[in-house]
């Protein structure tokens, strides 16, 4: 059955008290609104609508740096959330199928469940959650196995108030019917607006069926204040430690691993203690990296190390068996089979043939104030401590850097480079050059007597 998803993503979030739109707090480096989308991938949609309003530019950013398929409503005035699904509707005109309707605040709605949304067989479902405080969700208004309507918070009497089972907000319906529906809607309530939780009702009225599809609260979780944002973080990364773990991947101190809403790691890998994965890193099979590593946007190959204290920014590649040692920092390049990077090195723009060894201190100087150079090393070659490497150069496959040496030029395949100044012995200098300081330093405490 074609889907069509609609993102609410408008509203301001006014207890978020931030310049930022709400729907662009992140949890595990990642906007909320990102995290409602891939909720979303999961019933491959077949068009994604998000409708923004307040900050919608940088809205309409984050969308589409999730997935340029996106396409943008403009809510300008934000007048309830049937209101912004109108908006919505408007670009979906002639589109045959279900619509599903999530919130941007909702990050945790599983797949499962958003496909149970889609299948049911009722002409307009909801998914509900028994609140353990139902505080002021919307109530489901029930008569057996029926759902008569939703009644928001402000709107509901005594009676209404004690009922548990509450709205998360996402809802589905066929698009011509959901347009009809929406239509029909008044804003004639305590909050003056159009509310989305109306089309119920009508539905209801009208003879057609109605369901509830029912969820664990924790994925209906919505956020509105920092203390929410916080509380879905440690549930997000709760949830990642625990799946990592059942996955066979080894964390000797799970609570102080951080992980990124992408994070894949394969069976077997090691991770050790405060280790933080920021978007877009995978790690192999048998892969192990060690305490205090910050890594981004990065692939780790099976049988490689890194760390401790390294770290890895985009685009860095690491084949199998690499090693990366301690305060290495890593970014935009490729480490082929084997290469030993052990200490205190820049790779900026690089790519290393297999089974070079880096010496501790070499820097890529990859920038020249202005452009940004590539440096390529070949296999098996040496670079020798302290090396720096002026880019653009080339350095051929097994070629040798001297210590110390800025290389400038080109190191043709099997040479050896020496980019240093020529050192000088003096015999007994040193021993004369002390005794003459020494002699200094004591004629000077006479005279201050
Ligand atoms: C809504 C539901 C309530 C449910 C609760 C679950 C309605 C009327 N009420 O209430 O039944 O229990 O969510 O969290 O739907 N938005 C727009 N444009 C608008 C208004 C809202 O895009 O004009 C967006 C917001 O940015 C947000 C979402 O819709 O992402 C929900 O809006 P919000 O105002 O938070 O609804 P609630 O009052 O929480
Ligand atoms: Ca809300």
């Amino acid at each position: 059955m074609a889907v069509a998803l609609i993102i609410l993503a408008a509203g301001q979030g006014t207890r978020m008290n931030s310049d930022l739109p709400k729907v662009l707090h992140k949890i595990a480096g990642a906007p909320l609104l990102a995290h409602a989308m891939q909720a979303g991938w999961a019933l491959e949609p077949e068009r994604i609508i998000v409708v923004a309003g307040h900050g919608a530019e940088l809205v309409e950013k984050a969308a589409h740096a999730h997935d340029d398929r996106a396409e943008i409503a403009l809510q300008d005035r934000q007048l309830g959330t049937g209101h912004a699904v109108a908006q919505a509707l408007l670009l979906l005109e002639g589109h045959e199928g279900r619509v599903i309707v999530l919130f941007g605040d909702t990050p945790f709605i599983r797949a499962e469940t958003l496909e149970k949304l889609r299948d049911s067989a009722a002409d307009v479902t909801v998914l509900g959650f028994h609140a353990a405080d139902p505080d002021r969700y919307g109530r489901l208004i029930t008569e057996g196995e029926r759902l008569t309507g939703i009644v928001e918070y402000k709107d509901a009497n005594e009676a209404e108030r004690a009922i548990t089972l509450c709205n998360s907000g996402v809802l589905a319906a066929d698009r011509a019917l959901l347009a009809d529906l929406v239509g029909q809607l008044s804003n004639d309530n305590a909050a003056g607006e159009y509310y989305l939780t109306d089309v119920v009702g009508l539905a209801a009225r009208a003879g057609r069926t109605t369901a509830v599809v029912t969820c664990p609260e924790s994925e209906t979780l919505g956020i509105n204040t920092r203390a929410q944002l916080a509380a879905a973080e440690a549930a997000f990364q709760a949830r990642a430690r625990a799946g990592a773990q059942e996955n066979g991947v080894t964390l000797t101190a799970p609570e102080t691993v951080w992980f990124g809403f992408d994070t894949a790691i394969g069976r077997d890998a090691i991770i050790g203690p405060n280790v933080v994965f920021g978007p877009g890193v995978t790690v192999e099979s048998g892969a192990e990296i060690r305490a205090f590593c910050d890594l981004e946007g990065c692939h780790i190959s099976r049988g490689a190390t890194v760390g401790p204290f390294a770290r890895l920014r985009p685009g860095a590649e690491l084949a199998e068996d690499v090693h990366v040692g301690n305060f290495v920092e890593i970014k935009n390049s490729v480490l082929d089979e084997g290469v030993k990077v052990g200490h205190l090195t820049y790779l900026g723009d690089a790519h290393v043939g297999e089974h070079t060894n880096i010496g501790a201190g070499t820097v890529t100087c990859n920038y020249d104030g202005v452009m940004k150079h590539r440096t390529e090393i070949g296999a098996r070659a040496f670079i020798g401590s302290d090396t720096m490497l002026v880019a653009p150069v080339k350095v051929g496959d097994d070629a040798l850097t001297a210590s110390g040496s800025v290389i400038t030029e080109d190191v043709p395949a099997g040479a050896l480079a020496i980019g240093r100044a020529k050192q000088a012995v003096k015999p007994g200098l040193a021993t004369r050059l002390m005794e003459k300081l020494r002699a200094e330093k004591a004629r000077r405490k006479k005279e201050a007597i």
